[in-house]
């Protein structure tokens, strides 16, 4: 027993992070694409309505984790006008900080 508890944790940890990030994917794919693109361009047709940025380019990039967290939970204003509407409620910070780990694999 003790030699195999630590593989149990082991299994569990890989088996948890895959699905954290599978749920990251499945979010974007439902809630997100739309706009930012399924190849992160943002270059569908509301994602150029809306002014989504390139996340293929490290210029789309330019913004820190937190303000990438924050957008998606509190939305994105341009003076009155919503760029983009927030998540709370939809969307835990938990979830937030998966989708901005999966943004930033769009840029290689
Ligand atoms: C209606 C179109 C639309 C949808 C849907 C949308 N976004 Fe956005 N998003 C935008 C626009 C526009 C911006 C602001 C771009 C800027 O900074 O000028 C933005 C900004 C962001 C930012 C901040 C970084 C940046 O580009 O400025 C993140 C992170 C983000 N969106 C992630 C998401 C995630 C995750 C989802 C799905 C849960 C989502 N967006 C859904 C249009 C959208």
């Amino acid at each position: 027993m003790k030699s195999i508890l630590p593989s149990v944790i082991a299994v569990s940890f890989i088996l948890g992070s895959g699905f954290a990030h599978a749920d990251a994917a499945a979010i974007y794919a439902k809630s997100c694409a739309s706009c930012h693109g399924k190849d992160g361009k943002g270059d569908t047709k509301m994602g150029k309505k809306a002014g989504a940025r390139d996340y293929t380019t490290a210029e789309g990039q330019k913004w820190s984790d937190a303000e990438g967290v924050k957008a998606i939970l509190d939305g994105v204003k341009d003076g009155s006008k919503t760029k983009m509407k927030g998540y709370t409620g939809k969307i835990t910070e938990a979830e937030a900080k998966e989708l901005v780990a999966f943004i930033r694999k769009f840029k290689k």
